[in-house]
């Protein structure tokens, strides 16, 4: 095989011309829903998981040309070898930071570990998002950041004191990397989703639930894929919007 077939069969083999999306929590929820609007919208989806390798198959299936990668964003090491993997990829144009979990309990009763443990979800969107940035979207001063923050780091949330700090935290990230990108052509974003019916809230007592509904003037929880438009239109579109946070909440929050 001539040296020309060999360049031009590399090249088919590991790019082609449309631009990558990496999902965070791809494989379940919110992620899901954002991987499969996103492949819609014409992206080739990197669908990260950490232990759900099963769900994360399940959207492979639905997505065209996707492909899988896995770390825990809590160990910069896992997150560097992610990182590293994406490269044969070529490019990554838009980061859906949408990982994230929730330890709920009181002040009094949270141990300090358990605090750290939230933190350190934080800290694991940040580096990722400093790994891309550089290896990526700063080499051709193009792209897009969408962080999934949360209603609760604007009106709070009794029982969840760390997690809504980190959110609350996640949306400063999203102010200060727009201004810190000035000039730069990446563009960065919070999607804030209010209840959306995912694993997070299947197990809400049945009192809560209620008592959240009885504040959503839509009446009803939102789907994962409510949530995925907003992200598909920032990802795709959106090219006037830095710096801010899309609430999508059913009118429970309004900003
Ligand atoms: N469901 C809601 O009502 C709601 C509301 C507001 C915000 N959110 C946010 O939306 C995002 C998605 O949540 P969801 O509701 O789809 O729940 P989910 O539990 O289905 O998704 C969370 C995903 O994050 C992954 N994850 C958690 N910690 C990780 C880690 N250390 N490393 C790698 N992956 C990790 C999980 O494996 C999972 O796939 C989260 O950031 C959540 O805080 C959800």
């Amino acid at each position: 095989m001539g040296t020309t077939n060999k360049i031009q069969n590399r090249k088919q083999e590991t790019s082609d011309d449309r631009p990558v999306a990496v999902v965070t929590g791809g494989g379940t929820g919110i992620g899901a829903a954002c991987c499969r609007s996103l492949a819609h919208e014409g992206f080739r989806v990197g669908i990260h998981y950490r232990s759900s390798e099963e769900a994360a198959q399940n959207v492979l299936a639905d997505v065209k040309d996707g492909f899988l990668l896995s770390a825990d964003l809590c160990d910069p090491v896992q997150v560097d070898e992610m990182v590293t993997s994406l490269k044969a990829e070529g490019r990554v144009d838009v980061l859906v930071n949408n990982a994230g979990s929730s330890i709920n309990s009181d002040i009094n009763s949270m141990k300090i570990d358990e605090f750290d443990a939230q933190r350190s979800m934080l800290r694991g969107t940040w580096y990722l998002t400093k790994r891309i940035l550089r290896l990526f979207m700063l080499r051709r001063n193009n792209g897009r950041i969408i962080n999934i923050s949360s209603v609760v780091g604007h009106t709070g949330n009794g029982g969840q004191i760390p997690y809504t700090m980190e959110k609350a935290a996640l949306d400063a990230f999203t102010k200060s990397l727009a201004k810190e990108l000035w000039g730069r052509n990446i563009l960065v974003n919070s999607v804030a989703p209010g209840f959306i019916e995912t694993a997070m809230t299947e197990e809400l007592p049945p009192d809560v639930a209620t008592n959240i509904l009885s504040n959503i003037p839509l009446g009803r929880m939102g789907k994962p894929e409510e949530v995925a438009d907003v992200v598909a239109f920032l990802a795709g579109r959106g090219n006037y919007i830095t710096g801010t946070v899309i609430h999508v909440n059913g009118g429970l929050y309004g900003g």
